[in-house]
């Protein structure tokens, strides 16, 4: 949950980051490219770990290249106030990133040939990531417990909205051959089949070495190390460097250590009830 929030289209957003104007126009005016990238995700699904991946295969697999730019400047959030201008100076193939809901994304990707990275995660490890994270951000307001935050997320009251709906939302288009969709447990399990498979969608043919490469680099603790990825280049008045990082564990089922018995009772109602219509076997069920 957010310090100072607003609805856009019954969405809340923070008014630290977003603005009526920077969602609007990342709605209805924003112009696709035939080869932007978008890398979609709910936060704390695996974003920027994508981010890495997605760059990595750009270049080929060449680590230098790749970390020319901080991880948040090189693939930035289109719908974030200052959004505009850091996509604006990208150069082609752009990689652009959100976690924009379905129904509130570009209007002008539809006549596009661009394509669609989903990935998506573990809601309960996605509540517990973001539970800490709220902790490190300024603009988020700390969560007073654990059982405070389920509740936030469990009603869809955090930033960017419903889990539930993001997923259902975004998974509208699995058919479609511009949408390719995975989640993190797959990227833990398999890490260097999954970047085969994403160097297919993306239609990139990289060696072995390459692809060597991109696993190595796109690894937890290289990338925990890594000034340019870790986002210990952020300024401090966004977030609190000395409560922790971003980078925080990096492993699936962290929410066993923080959900009480009943909490997870819980959440499964809940998830039950708001996932019986939908017809597709996510990965962690
Ligand atoms: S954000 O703020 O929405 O962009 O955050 P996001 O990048 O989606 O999610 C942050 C969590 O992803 C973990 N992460 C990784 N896990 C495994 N391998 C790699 N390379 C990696 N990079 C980031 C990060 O640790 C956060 O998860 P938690 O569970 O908090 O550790």
């Amino acid at each position: 949950m957010a310090e100072k929030t607003f609805r856009y289209r019954g969405v809340p957003f923070t008014t630290d980051l977003h603005t009526e104007e920077s969602l609007s126009y990342a709605e209805n005016e924003f112009v696709v490219l035939d080869d932007d990238t978008f890398n979609v995700t709910y936060p704390k699904s695996g974003t920027n770990w994508m981010i890495e991946i997605l760059n990595l295969i750009k270049y080929n697999g060449n680590a230098e290249l790749s970390n020319q730019l901080p991880i948040f400047i090189k693939s930035p959030w289109y719908e974030l106030a200052h959004g505009k201008q850091q996509v604006e100076v990208l150069t082609s193939p752009r990689i652009i990133t959100t976690h924009l809901q379905y129904q509130m994304f570009s209007k002008s990707f539809f006549n596009s040939k661009a394509k669609i990275v989903y990935t998506m995660r573990n809601p309960k490890d996605v509540c517990v990531s973001n539970y800490h994270f709220a902790k490190i951000v300024h603009c988020y307001k700390d969560p007073e417990s654990i059982q405070e935050h389920l509740e936030t997320f469990l009603q869809g009251n955090d930033v960017f909205g419903c889990w539930f709906d993001h997923v259902k939302g975004w998974m509208q288009m699995k058919d479609d051959s511009r949408f390719f969709y995975i989640s993190y447990e797959e990227l833990q399990q398999d890490l260097r089949g999954s970047v085969v498979r994403l160097c297919k969608f993306l239609e990139k043919e990289l060696d072995d070495e390459a692809i060597d490469s991109v696993v190595k680099h796109s690894s937890f603790q290289v990338m925990k190390n890594n000034k340019m990825a870790n986002w210990s280049l952020t300024p401090s008045d966004f977030m609190d460097h000395n409560k922790g990082s971003i980078m925080r564990k990096g492993v699936s089922g962290d929410w066993k250590n923080h959900f009480t018995v009943a909490q997870n009772e819980y959440f499964d109602r809940v998830y039950e009830e708001k996932i019986k219509d939908f017809n597709i076997k996510l990965f962690w069920e």
